[in-house]
């Protein structure tokens, strides 16, 4: 089993406490938090305008997570309309634990191939978050619309890493294969 059946199991045990927000540069719909755990995208389906222009060397993301631990990565989808969870079938961060607070990744980078300057496509980030049963998983998501140009930023100090609970235990989810 993959993450994308693991996600469709998880529509059946949302939680309304599954929340993270993407404060830099921001994200398609900062206030879906009753529909966050729906995929993909968190509930909000379809492109929003202007893009974010996204600079080819790697923009910067900020995530503010408010649960005390989880998994978080980010795929992409490049090609196709980006409705459904499987069109976002390129892997650009690899799954890492997080604990409550702020996360900034300085340079989250496109696939090679979708990297070019205009080509436009849909960022999504995923967290997995125990859920109230032992073995069992919450997902959240949040999506960014974008399109590759050399104005995009580049990192220049727009987000820091939060240090709020950085002696919590992590727990080891996995997050990409529970098979
Ligand atoms: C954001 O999501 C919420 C549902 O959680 C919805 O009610 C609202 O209309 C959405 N906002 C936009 C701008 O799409
Ligand atoms: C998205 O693409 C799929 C597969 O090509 C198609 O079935 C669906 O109607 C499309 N949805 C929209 C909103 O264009
Ligand atoms: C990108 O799009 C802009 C605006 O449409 C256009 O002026 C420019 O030539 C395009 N650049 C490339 C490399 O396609
Ligand atoms: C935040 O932490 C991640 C993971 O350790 C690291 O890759 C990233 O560079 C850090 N961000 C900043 C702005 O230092």
């Amino acid at each position: 089993m993959n993450i994308r059946s693991t996600i469709l199991l998880s529509l059946l045990t949302s939680s309304a406490e599954a929340h993270f927000r993407v404060p830099f540069p921001g994200e398609r719909n900062a206030t879906n938090w009753d529909t966050q755990t729906i995929s993909p995208c968190g509930g909000d389906n379809a492109v929003v305008f202007p893009r974010y222009e996204w600079n080819p060397k790697g923009s910067p993301v900020e995530i503010n997570y408010h649960h005390m631990y989880g998994v978080g990565a980010i795929y992409f989808c490049g090609s196709g309309n980006c409705t459904t969870g499987a069109d976002f079938n390129e892997l650009i961060y690899e799954p890492v634990d997080q604990t409550k607070g702020n996360f900034c990744i300085p340079a989250v980078q496109l696939p090679e191939k979708y990297n070019k300057i205009n080509s436009t496509g849909v960022i999504q980030i995923i967290y997995g978050a125990p859920g109230k049963e032992d073995g069992e998983y919450d997902f959240m998501y949040n999506c960014i619309d974008v399109v590759v140009s050399n104005d995009g930023p580049t990192f220049d100090g727009q987000c820091s890493n939060s240090t709020e609970f950085a002696e919590a235990d992590t727990v080891e989810i996995r997050c990409r294969s529970q098979s």
